[in-house]
């Protein structure tokens, strides 16, 4: 890869473990925007000071799992590092490689991803000289604790990266917060830090998030949830008349006995899925609650005369998914049922005009302008009202909208998919 000059903060990231003043901390945390360059200078910096102080020692170069581990960083690093000179045997079935410096020094890096089964137990034990986390607000704390715990040669150091959560997050709390306790250099990143994301690039992402999202991934703020869920949502906006024909068609559920259940059917116009109609039915507003058959029926009639193929469902509705397979009319897709990268990918849906609601969806479009975070929960949960119109137009977004469908959504669902 063609390498711009590191900006001050990269270079900071880079070798602050040799720059006076500096090389006293015990450890360093770079936080902050998204694709401001953080994970490329710090995982050389990693090695560069591992192969400087140490040889024949043992480190872990952690992420959230192995697989984006390999793509994200250890890629791209071995392949910088062979074109510093070093040399780099990486023994992939084994999850190592050694590095070795101008045939001086040589160290072992281990690899690992903190969410990966069983990680915990393959680093417990080990004795590190240092540790690098990459993404650490996305890997559980416990293995982030035996990873740290391992850390018991003298002179071993914490490298940390991640980009902002909610600010109840155990790592903001434990070490942002107590950086000075912890003797930590802490560095925040924004994209300005980083010297190749283009002007057009930034400009992509600045549209691409809103909200919550964009004060922590683009602003890099550790930004508490409030307010509404959707505050991009508008009916200037995404509120539209559809076309009359669409080339595809399907049918999203969210599936309640006593709670609501709403059921959407979407038609596809080139890039854009319009939210055509929809059913909504209160069984305690009404007074009588529907069994399946009779839920199913008004499935039919939401289909009407449009080819519908598949219906997309809360993977929970165990009765009512039985009861659609049992005629046999629709083909049953169980719902990716993870709320927040859901909620991140609707947000990117309705602020890129990916999705239109008509106006006939008058529970849709009222549910958009009441469905809030619940500010009293520990952490990123949006309040349980207000909520089935909207869970079924997640469950629609995280299988049709889906990162293998469509580059837009690629930049951000990397982040979290894993
Ligand atoms: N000095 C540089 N020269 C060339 N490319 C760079 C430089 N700094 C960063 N990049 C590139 O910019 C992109 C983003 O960098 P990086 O992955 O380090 O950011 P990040 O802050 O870790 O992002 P995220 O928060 O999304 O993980 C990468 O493709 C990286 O190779
Ligand atoms: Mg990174």
């Amino acid at each position: 890869m063609e390498f711009k000059p590191f900006s001050k903060k990269q270079s900071l990231a880079l070798r602050w473990w040799s720059m006076p003043g500096l090389g006293s901390y015990d450890a360093v945390i770079c936080d902050g925007a998204v694709r401001s360059g953080k994970t490329l200078c710090m995982s050389l910096g990693f090695v560069l000071w591992a192969s400087a102080c140490f040889d024949g020692a043992s480190f872990a170069v952690c992420g959230k799992t192995i697989t984006a581990l390999r793509r994200n960083l250890v890629s791209p690093l071995l392949q910088t590092l062979r074109s510093l000179g070093f040399d780099c045997k990486e023994k992939v079935s084994a999850n190592y490689a050694d590095i070795s410096m101008a045939g001086t020094v040589s160290n072992r890096f281990y690899f690992f991803g903190g969410k990966d089964e069983g990680s915990a137990a393959l680093i417990q034990g080990m004795t590190l000289s240092g540790v690098l986390l990459d993404e650490v607000a996305l890997m559980p704390r416990s293995f982030v604790e035996q990873a740290i715990a391992r850390c018991s040669v003298t002179g071993s150091r914490l490298w940390f990266n991640c980009n902002p959560e909610h600010p109840a997050h155990w790592f903001y709390r434990e070490w942002i917060c107590k950086k000075d306790e912890k003797n930590a250099l802490y560095l925040h990143f924004t994209m300005d830090d980083n010297p190749a994301l283009s002007s057009e690039v930034r400009r992509r992402y600045e549209r691409l998030y809103s909200g919550v999202f964009y004060e922590r991934f683009v602003l890099g703020k550790w930004t508490q949830t409030g307010g509404l869920v959707y505050p991009m949502f508008s009916r200037e906006k995404c509120v539209g008349s559809p076309p009359e024909q669409c080339s595809e068609y399907c049918i999203s559920c969210d599936y309640g006995t006593v709670n609501p259940s709403s059921f959407g059917l979407w038609g596809r116009y080139g890039e854009v899925w319009y939210r055509l109609r929809e059913y909504y039915y209160d069984a305690r507003k009404a007074g009588l609650s529907r069994t399946d058959e009779e839920h199913y029926r008004e499935l039919c009639a939401l289909a009407d005369d449009v080819p519908v193929r598949k219906v997309i469902i809360d993977p929970s509705a165990a009765s009512m998914i039985a009861c659609i397979e049992r005629h046999g009319r629709f083909r049953v897709i169980r719902a990716d049922n993870r709320v927040l990268t859901g909620i991140q990918r609707v947000s990117e849906a309705l602020s890129s005009g990916k999705i239109i609601i008509s106006p006939e969806c008058a529970d849709t479009i009222r549910e958009f302008s009441l469905y809030c975070w619940d500010e009293g929960a520990k952490g990123d949960c949006p309040k349980k009202e207000n909520d089935h119109a909207m869970d079924d137009i997640r469950y629609f977004v995280m299988s049709e909208l889906a990162e293998k469908n469509s580059s837009f959504f690629a930049a951000s669902a990397r982040r979290r998919k894993e």
